[in-house]
């Protein structure tokens, strides 16, 4: 069997090498001549953790390579994969289909033989129509079928996501591509992962449902969160004794400064889109993203209370630049939100992380950055843990506070207790755990 994968960010190529271990025959397709040309130096464009050990010895094995060439790798292809981006449309917040579209038309031209078309980029109910309308128009003789085929990859954790899934979702009609994917995804169906068979529109809702309902949940708790701060009651027993019950279930339930990242952000607001389009509104996830995109902001309030109120002309350390930690991507990154507002206010904002720094450059001004957590402290009125590294959850607290202006510390993503950090003269905050706070 061979695939093509168009798109060889990170979702194409996460799957492309994937693909490839399972032992397929895998050629990813890119425009960027730059990045084909780094991918075939064994230089992978992003950070994944394993993704370069596994890049590097499929395509010693020969089964992954890497080309600028579509129309070779289409005519060629038994299944194509297209895993192009889908922001969001500048203005009014639809996915942009432009490069989805764009790619249809060039496969169309040069397919060759039965062709399974899989659309693994995040597209709105009805891409896969347009998809296979776009195709039969260019090309009316082509034998081909259009599946829908989500992924559902943490970035962090793509690799063993991928390998490991709940479930695979697959919107397929006919019977010929039906038998092509279950091909395709073979050795993890022997793996006991369910293949759910549903159809194209099905599946295309499936992947933003399911994003959608996490992005719900982190928001429940986050607010639950500052309810508990309200009451006097700690957030994570809380999440421990709701999740519990099976049917809630523990995962995604930390409470912590907001959701970021390349999906949650994206794809919550497309589903609202979508729905309003269809005149049925999906009221609870319009809620959701506006309750993420002020608590962003306002987790700034947190540490202005910390440091007494004022940060004008205060040195703020923050630690954790990048949306989650085990990633280098800044997309809608809580930090940016909090170092805006606190900058804002007047604060002067060093700030370190292990992966994100070289993105963050291009996104804050007036930012000093350091090398490590001890670098960025000195002389700090505060240091704010924004994202959860484990590099942050083993600080040396003595050493911090001799350096610091003044030894507080804000943990937003609830790494540390009072008892940990009060020992060492610090001065502790968090996020729905009152009782904890020192
Ligand atoms: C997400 C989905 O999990 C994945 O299935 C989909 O394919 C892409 O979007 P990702 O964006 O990589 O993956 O990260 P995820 O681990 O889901 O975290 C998203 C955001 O939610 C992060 O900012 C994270 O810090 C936040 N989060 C997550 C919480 O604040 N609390 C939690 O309990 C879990």
């Amino acid at each position: 069997m061979v695939i093509a994968v168009i798109g060889s960010g990170y979702v194409g190529l996460v799957s492309g090498t994937c693909f490839a271990d399972f032992g397929h025959e895998v050629i990813c397709v890119d425009k960027a001549k730059d990045k084909i040309e780094k991918l075939r130096n064994g230089q992978i464009p992003i950070y994944e953790p394993g993704l370069e050990e596994l890049v590097d010895s499929n395509v010693k094995a020969g089964r992954l390579s890497f080309t600028t060439e579509l129309t070779d790798a289409v005519r060629k292809a038994d299944v194509i994969f297209i895993a192009v981006g889908t922001p969001s449309r500048r203005g009014d917040g639809h996915a942009d289909l432009s490069y989805v579209y764009a790619a249809a038309e060039e496969i169309a031209a040069s397919l060759d033989g039965f062709t399974v078309i899989v659309t693994k980029s995040t597209v709105p109910v009805g891409t896969g129509d347009e998809v296979e309308r776009i195709i039969r128009e260019i090309n009316p003789n082509a034998d081909f079928e259009v599946v829908s085929n989500p992924e559902f990859l943490r970035e962090g954790a793509a690799i063993s996501d991928f390998k490991r899934p709940d479930r695979i979702v697959v919107g397929v009609s006919g019977d010929r591509a039906k038998s092509v994917m279950t091909e395709v995804y073979r050795p993890l169906y022997l793996n006991q992962s369910p293949l759910v068979f549903v159809s194209r529109r099905t599946s295309e809702l499936i992947k933003y449902a399911g994003n959608a309902f996490l992005a719900m949940k982190i928001t429940f708790i986050n607010e639950l969160a500052d309810l508990s701060e309200a009451v006097g009651a700690d957030v994570q027993d809380v999440a421990r004794g709701i999740g519990l019950d099976n049917r809630i279930g523990s995962k995604f339930l930390n409470a912590g400064p907001g959701y970021g990242g390349s999906c949650f952000p994206k794809d919550t607001l497309a589903l609202v889109k979508t729905a309003q389009d269809h005149a049925s509104p999906v009221r609870l996830i319009e809620t959701t993203c506006s309750i993420n995109d002020q608590r962003k902001r306002s987790m700034s309030k947190k540490v202005i209370s910390a440091v007494g109120g004022d940060v004008r002309g205060k040195k703020i350390a923050v630690l954790g630049l990048t949306f989650k930690p085990n990633t280098d991507d800044m997309r809608d990154s809580p930090a940016l939100s909090i170092i805006q507002a606190l900058q804002d206010k007047g604060a002067e904002i060093s700030a370190y992380d292990p992966e994100g720094m070289k993105a963050a450059v291009e996104l804050v001004d007036n930012v000093t950055f350091g090398n490590s957590a001890y670098d960025v402290a000195k002389d700090a009125h505060a240091l704010v843990i924004v994202t959860e590294w484990n590099a942050f959850r083993a600080l040396d607290f003595s050493r911090l506070k001799e350096d610091m202006a003044v030894p507080v510390l804000v943990d937003l993503r609830n790494i540390y207790g009072k008892d940990e950090v009060a020992k060492h003269g610090f001065s502790y905050m968090c996020v729905g755990r009152p009782d904890q706070e020192a």
